[in-house]
């Protein structure tokens, strides 16, 4: 018999923290630049005429035999149009020593988590320990889900929220689920000039955030760039930044290094790491109060790979989930 577990939104949510998925992703940049982890680059098919785009993240690590597929959909209008995500995903998980499809599980919430798990590393790579003033640039799933993440190890005081839609919703909504913060809207330039960690978590095709509004000792979590032609930040800003990438090729195809780096201002030089590196001591992380500091993150197949793992290894253990034969073997 060949059972493959299916778990479902619901349950995936019963057995994930963002602590858990914090470490599960560090275990991930680790084994990336251990070089135990194979990833191809992404797949993307564009549905223009949908406002939308379905992505095909996949990788095998090594570490954890485990070869691992997420197909994820970025419909901007989900939202509005479907009362849904805009990011919907499914992944699956594959035994890499036989090929058995082990688990499908809903791939939403932890895209969601893991990428939130994403921001958090980079801020305490990167970021001032004593860091309190968050700018929020976007409304969205990943505007809420950076902030509850960040809260649980920097001790924010102040979120001041930008977009270009949906501010009041995103404060009042966010302020009653984090009574110790201060939440409040308000333009792009106030909220960058008043942080030491700004996060852009936007669908922008131009710059959002503007080099002469960063002031020394600013760390930068560029997330809402995944895709080639996305934009949020200046590229100016990247030229007097410490630049981190999680994958460099990734970042220089579709993340926010993109700009600047096919302009020419800055070369492979100029990237001073992968954050795993850092993770693992290769290399350092923020070296005094005044640098800039950019963690950009495209988001890599083995934050969901290693996620998923944790995820199905607690529904085993736990009898969460209904398992379903995929294959009948005897034929
Ligand atoms: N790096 C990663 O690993 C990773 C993971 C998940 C999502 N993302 C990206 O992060 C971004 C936000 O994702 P989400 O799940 O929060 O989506 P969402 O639909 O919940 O929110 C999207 C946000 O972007 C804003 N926005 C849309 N178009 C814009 C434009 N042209 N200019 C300025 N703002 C615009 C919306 O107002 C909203 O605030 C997307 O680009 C998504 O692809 C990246």
């Amino acid at each position: 018999m060949m059972n493959t577990l299916l778990l479902n939104l619901n349950e995936v949510q019963s057995l994930l923290t963002i602590e858990d998925t914090v470490e599960a992703v560090k275990a991930g940049y680790m084994a990336f630049n251990r070089g135990v982890v194979q990833m191809p680059p992404v797949v993307s098919l564009m549905a223009h005429k949908f406002n939308g785009e379905m992505d095909f993240k996949m990788g095998y690590s090594e570490q954890e035999d485990i070869i691992g597929i997420k197909m994820a959909g970025g419909y901007w209008d989900n939202p509005k149009k479907y009362n849904l995500p805009s990011g919907l995903a499914m992944i699956c998980l594959f035994d890499a020593a036989n090929g058995v499809p082990i688990c499908i599980l809903d791939g939403t919430l932890i895209t969601g988590y893991r990428t939130a798990a994403a921001g958090t590393i980079g801020a305490l790579c990167l970021a001032r320990k004593d860091a309190e003033n968050i700018a929020m640039i976007g409304t969205g799933m990943q505007a809420r889900l950076q902030v509850m993440a960040l809260s649980k190890y920097f001790n924010i005081k102040n979120v001041r929220v930008y977009g270009i839609e949906g501010q009041e919703k995103y404060v009042e909504e966010m302020q009653s689920q984090h009574p110790d913060i201060h939440f409040s809207a308000t333009s792009a330039q106030e909220a960058v000039e008043n942080a030491e960690i700004v996060i852009t978590a936007t669908a922008s095709h131009n710059a959002l955030v503007y080099d002469q509004w960063v002031k020394p000792g600013t760390h930068i979590n560029a997330i809402g760039c995944d895709m080639e032609g996305k934009q949020e930040l200046d590229p100016s800003i990247f030229m007097r930044a410490k630049i981190v990438n999680d994958s460099r090729m990734e970042c220089k195809k579709r993340g926010d290094t993109q700009h600047p780096f096919k302009a020419g201002h800055i070369t492979d030089d100029n990237i001073h790491a992968e954050i795993g590196e850092i993770l693992l001591g290769q290399k350092c992380g923020r070296e005094n109060e005044n640098e800039i500091t950019i963690f950009d993150a495209t988001g890599l197949s083995v934050q969901d790979i290693n996620t998923s793992l944790f995820v199905y290894r607690k529904a085993i253990k736990n009898n969460v989930g209904k398992n379903i034969e995929v294959f009948d073997v005897n034929i």
